[in-house]
């Protein structure tokens, strides 16, 4: 068996469509760990309750993001997939975890101060612990190494700090887990406007989604921003053509992002070429992807037995954990 793997644990939000920076910042990262690791990826769908309390499409986005991680490349043979929900040992750990966390700790947690800040009228005490229970996530398992981006570094030290302080308290049992990522640097993908990162918060005009159709992605791709071109050669290159040489590297071979950048050079490119070739790039990239993704998505019965199958696989390994820390938080009476 692959007991002796370490491992590496992740939770997906529900909330939105992936885009393009989800799939080469995050699945792709989470893609190479299942050949290497032992892997827990679940939908986050508790932790949704924090900030969106009316769950009318909870179940369509919860099965959506687990269709489309899957059409992205996670092998449900390789790695555990399960909802969060369906781990109730994850509940019973981040009871006890909320007894080692401080409100003021808490409070200055930029995340939460971010969201007390967008939704004044919701400050509930799970947005304030929402750290907690990621780390109940996380330590459950026993996790070495959690892929997450540079956004969750912060509850990531938390969670180490946690952790922590139930061994102190009660007995060595929890590894402090670390952020992680294959490669060194995440990618980084650019949006099509020119300004920032691809997300699903900013421009929606300006982010490719994989869920996008084919003439949606060639609308998007050809309205980003360039200009008239260098005047001379060997110009420096403006941001926004920068991002589009970005966006080249990762969806088109090497000969066409070589020939565009040679056309630059010699101040003799056309932007409305590149971005044709780019636009047609894209959609073989993406249209594959989206079309797995919605053939997954209708198949009610194969999602089933995936979530069935890892929130039983996840509970059994919670299980083990929860079973040792009742013994050294001493609630076994009898
Ligand atoms: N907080 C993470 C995010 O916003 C989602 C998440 C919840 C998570 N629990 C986790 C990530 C445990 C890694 C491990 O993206």
């Amino acid at each position: 068996m692959a007991n002796e793997r370490e491992i590496v644990v992740s939770g997906i939000r529900p909330t939105g469509f992936l885009h393009l920076g989800n799939y080469f910042g995050a699945m792709r990262n989470y893609v190479r760990m299942q050949e290497a690791y032992d892997c827990y990826f679940f939908v986050a769908d508790w932790h949704s309750l924090t900030t969106h309390p009316d769950t009318k499409e909870l179940r369509e986005s919860v099965l959506r993001v687990v269709a489309e991680n899957i059409a992205a490349g996670l092998d449900p043979e390789k790695v555990c997939l399960y909802a969060q929900s369906a781990v109730p040992q994850i509940a019973e750990l981040y009871l006890y975890l909320n007894m080692l966390a401080y409100k003021g700790e808490l409070e200055k947690t930029t995340t939460f101060k971010d969201k007390v800040r967008q939704n004044p009228e919701n400050v509930n005490a799970g947005l304030l612990t929402y750290p907690v229970l990621m780390t109940a996530d996380i330590i459950v398992h026993k996790a070495l190494y959690v892929p997450v981006g540079k956004d969750q570094e912060q509850h990531l030290e938390m969670a180490r700090n946690f952790a922590h302080r139930f061994n102190h308290r009660y007995g060595d049992v929890f590894p402090e887990p670390t952020a992680f990522n294959f490669g060194a640097d995440l990618v980084k993908v650019p949006s099509l406007d020119g300004t920032g990162k691809m997300s699903k918060s900013e421009n929606q005009l300006s982010t490719l989604f994989l869920a996008d159709s084919d003439d949606l992605i060639r609308k998007k791709v050809m309205k980003a921003k360039t200009d008239a071109g260098p005047t001379e050669p060997n110009s420096v290159m403006p941001d926004y053509i920068q991002n589009l040489f970005q966006l080249a590297s990762l969806v088109s071979d090497e000969g066409t992002v070589q020939k565009f950048r040679d056309d630059f050079n010699n101040a003799s490119i056309r932007y409305g070429d590149m971005k044709k070739a780019l636009a047609e790039d894209m959609v073989r990239f993406i249209a594959p992807i989206r079309e797995k993704a919605e053939a997954i998505y209708a198949d009610r019965a194969f999602l089933k037995k995936v979530l069935d199958e890892g929130a039983e696989k996840a509970r059994d390994h919670a299980q083990q954990t929860i079973t040792e820390v009742r013994q050294l938080v001493g609630l076994n009476y009898l």
